[in-house]
């Protein structure tokens, strides 16, 4: 199931970086190029939005037909307390967005990181009851969706929901409202806004486990009549993760399952795999020899990294009739949270552009070779 959202788009002759000291090469836009295929979005966050970082914002502005806020739509900073919701953020960020003729994607709804703190709590500090829990939800999507209501393409209604074991991930949503907890925030979402696609969207998607909870949470939102157009699976993938035959065979199940795919948050770290959980409150401090390449990235890496990008975008071709959208968590190394994330203060090089706002070998290879 797939339908392509935009016409044909002009296919502009542009330089291929906007920082760069190179001759200047005529090449086709990203998103020209992959326009009969998927969707190509990038995660803004606020300085870019609101033109701090121009030279980002030619590259969105030339390569990418999709956005998505990167922290200024969670409930954290949208609503941080009862009843006081701070929209100058988001509200610039879809007018960013609709200003380019972007599709324009809202994330997320319903997650326990950058959880609003006041949300889940009562006055005495301990949980409220599941009925007040299920307004203040109910509040929280119906306003948000409905302040863009209209503006906003697809929302992430749910984040992060199941464990890597298949699961449910013990969060206040989860522990106040059992697995309602999903149905309940799809039906608020259509309820505020019915021609917004709604996702769910999750990490580590290539385990067996949580590919199989997720199929199973599709089909019973299906089977209540609850609409649900897509998943989400976030790829934060590294050199050696995941495992590309498992992360292929959920792209298909979830195909299978009727509803797009979408890679909602890709980016490839090129340093030495950090061990531990997936989840983003995980965090390691910093160790010298987990940052061998501070001051650019030696050839060989280089390569490897490019080949094995190269390789993940093949398999976004081949699954291109399931896949409706390809978006990367940013746009150029320098900003990458992964440069923090799992371990803080590290020089990683994650991204489709370098520091120098140059587009990355092997995507420059796809688009004037292929
Ligand atoms: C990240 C942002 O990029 C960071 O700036 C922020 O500090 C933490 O969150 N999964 C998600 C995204 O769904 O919202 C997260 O974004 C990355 C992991």
């Amino acid at each position: 199931m797939k339908t392509m959202f935009l016409g044909v788009t002009l296919l502009a002759l542009v330089a291929g970086g906007c920082g760069s000291d190179r001759n200047v090469t005529s090449i086709p836009t990203v998103k020209d190029h992959f326009k009969d295929s998927f969707l190509i979005g990038a995660a803004v966050p606020v300085p870019h939005v609101s033109g701090l970082d121009p030279k980002a914002d030619s590259i969105v502005s030339l390569h990418f037909n999709s956005v998505v806020a990167e922290n200024c739509m969670k409930s954290a900073e949208i609503h941080p307390e009862e009843g006081r919701y701070v929209w100058e953020d988001a509200d610039a960020f879809v007018k960013y967005g609709e200003d380019r003729g972007m599709v324009v994607i809202g994330h997320c709804l319903v997650w326990h990181s950058q959880l609003a703190p006041w949300m889940p709590y009562g006055d005495d500090g301990k949980y409220v009851t599941a009925e007040v829990f299920k307004e203040r939800m109910r509040d929280h999507i119906h306003t948000v969706v409905g302040r863009y209501k209209g503006r906003i393409h697809g929302w992430d209604v749910v984040n992060e929901a199941i464990e890597d074991d298949g699961s449910y991930r013990h969060t206040p949503f989860y522990d106040i409202l059992g697995e309602e907890f999903i149905p309940l925030a799809f039906q608020y979402a259509h309820e505020a806004d019915p021609d917004a696609e709604l996702y769910l969207n999750d990490f580590s998607m290539a385990i067996p486990a949580k590919r199989d909870a997720y199929v199973r949470i599709i089909g019973e939102l299906k089977q209540r009549g609850l609409r649900i157009d897509g998943m989400g699976m976030q790829s934060h993938i590294g050199l050696d993760y995941p495992d590309m035959g498992e992360y292929e065979k959920t792209i298909v199940a979830l195909g299978n399952a009727g509803v797009n795919v979408m890679v909602t948050e890709l980016d490839m770290t090129a340093l030495p795999t950090v061990k531990f959980g997936a989840n983003v409150g995980d965090n390691v401090n910093f160790k010298e020899d987990q940052n061998p390449y501070p001051s650019g990235l030696p050839d060989n890496v280089s390569k490897e990294w490019n080949d094995k990008m190269a390789g993940v975008f093949e398999l976004y071709k081949k699954h291109s009739d399931l896949i409706s959208r390809v978006t990367f968590w940013g746009t150029y190394d320098g900003m990458s949270w992964r440069n923090d994330w799992p371990m803080h203060g590290r020089t990683d090089y994650p991204l489709l552009f370098d520091r120098n706002y140059n587009m990355k070998p092997f995507m420059e290879r796809e688009i004037t070779q292929n």
